[in-house]
């Protein structure tokens, strides 16, 4: 090929101007920054340190010795759907027809897309409390639809207001994205915000999508499941799936649960776009629920005392930390430094090479704090307290921490 073969076209159209105008992570640039770096400590991915429990892992290996490599049923294996609508039942007595209301999809990540073409035509909107995941968002971009973001904050723990519901909701608005236990906040809806926003949906014709990945990382009390509730069954699409609570971040499994014309809308475009979740993976997540109880447990119990210790951590060196009552982040207020949430985590990971997320990329509500993820080894986690804990005693004899001061 010439150097010439390479020169653009000048007539060559522009790439999707959805696509294009959407922003880059803003996890990803410190995590590239992070990734050239020696020594740091990355309190930043939302990824469990463990790894995934052994029997699933052989599962997975057994099927492809055996040859198992071909694509399931659209839906997915049979047998996984039958173990996923008996764990519903017994968590939370809610019945889902394995045949037509549950669809195993490559992750969450997926199940968020699949959920959001099914619902939207173009110009359609969707309400999104703030902070939250940073795909929900793009998501509904890409899907024709316009995300209309919702503020939370720490004063309220990051409970959704009716009223703030009730101010944004136009005749276009068609649903509501909510993710809980939160990432970024780690926040736990109480039962009493998530029946207001059913009934706020069912006022108002509106569909519920509910990201409930962190459920089994409900540390005090016991996680609702929003299609529990009174009147909501009928529209909600619940998205769960195991690169939480089984550690298979990579195995890209995880499954929609929804009454039947939802899931087959989503299963039609998932039949187009995907075919079937990756058949391995399946075999292990079939093996995850069959096998790994003990092992989720142990794993949650292991977070479970992390929590305290970088909530203690952060209020002990003066970083405000509210106990985050699920999910495995802490999400500090960094206002007492006089920096931006940017500017905190900017410095942390050059000065003291500890790798945070800045609050402000998770939306509205989220500047003034930091999210630390503690899907950390503990002891790790310790170490970056005592490097933030040294971090913040410089700022506070520097000029920015001279104004923190005065503003404390
Ligand atoms: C709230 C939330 N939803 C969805 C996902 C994506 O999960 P999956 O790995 O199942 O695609 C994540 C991953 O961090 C998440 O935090």
């Amino acid at each position: 090929m010439s150097v010439a073969d390479n020169a653009k076209d000048p007539d060559l159209k522009g790439l999707s101007k959805t696509a294009a105008q959407l922003p880059q992570s803003g996890i990803r640039k410190f995590f590239e920054i992070a990734s050239q770096m020696q020594n740091v400590i990355s309190l930043g991915v939302g990824e469990p340190d463990f790894a995934t429990p052994w029997t699933a892992r052989e599962a997975a290996i057994y099927s492809i010795e055996k040859g198992q490599t071909t694509y399931t049923s659209n839906l997915g294996l049979i047998e996984l759907r039958r173990e996923l609508a008996k764990l519903i039942r017994r968590r939370y007595a809610v019945e889902y027809n394995p045949d037509g209301e549950i669809l195993i999809t490559t992750g969450v990540a997926q199940g968020l897309d699949l959920a959001a073409r099914a619902l939207l035509d173009i110009g359609d909107e969707v309400l999104i409390p703030e902070p939250c995941f940073v795909s929900y968002k793009p998501c509904v971009s890409l899907a024709g639809g316009v995300p209309v973001a919702v503020e939370t904050n720490s004063s309220s723990n990051f409970q959704v207001a009716t009223r703030a519901l009730d101010d944004l909701v136009t005749p276009r608005t068609k649903a509501i994205l909510i993710g809980h236990p939160s990432n970024p906040t780690g926040a736990v809806f109480e039962k009493e915000t998530l029946m207001k926003i059913v009934d706020f949906a069912c006022r108002h014709g509106l569909y519920i999508i509910s990201d409930e990945i962190y459920d089994r990382l409900t540390y005090d009390g016991t996680h609702t499941m929003v299609a529990a509730l009174p009147r909501a069954f009928e529209r909600t699409i619940t998205l769960n799936g195991f690169s939480k609570t089984y550690a298979m971040t990579g195995w890209r499994i995880g499954y929609a649960c929804a009454p039947p014309e939802i899931l087959n809308t989503m299963m039609k475009i998932h039949s187009y776009t995907m075919l079937s979740a990756p058949t391995p993976g399946q075999k292990a997540a079939l093996d995850a629920v069959r096998r790994a109880e003990k092992d989720a447990l142990a794993m949650a119990q292991e977070y479970r005392r992390r929590r305290n210790i970088i909530v203690n951590g952060c209020n002990s060196i003066g970083l405000d930390c509210a106990l985050p009552g699920g999910s495995f982040y802490a999400f500090p207020s960094i206002r007492s430094s006089g920096l931006s949430s940017e500017q905190f985590a900017e410095r942390l990971l050059y000065e003291e090479q500890v790798a945070v997320v800045p609050g402000g990329v998770f939306g509205l509500g989220g500047e003034g704090h930091v999210r630390m993820s503690y899907a950390t080894d503990g002891e790790l986690i310790k170490k970056a307290l005592e490097r933030m804990k040294r971090f913040v005693d410089n700022l506070s004899s520097s000029d920015v921490g001279m104004t923190a001061k005065a503003a404390r």
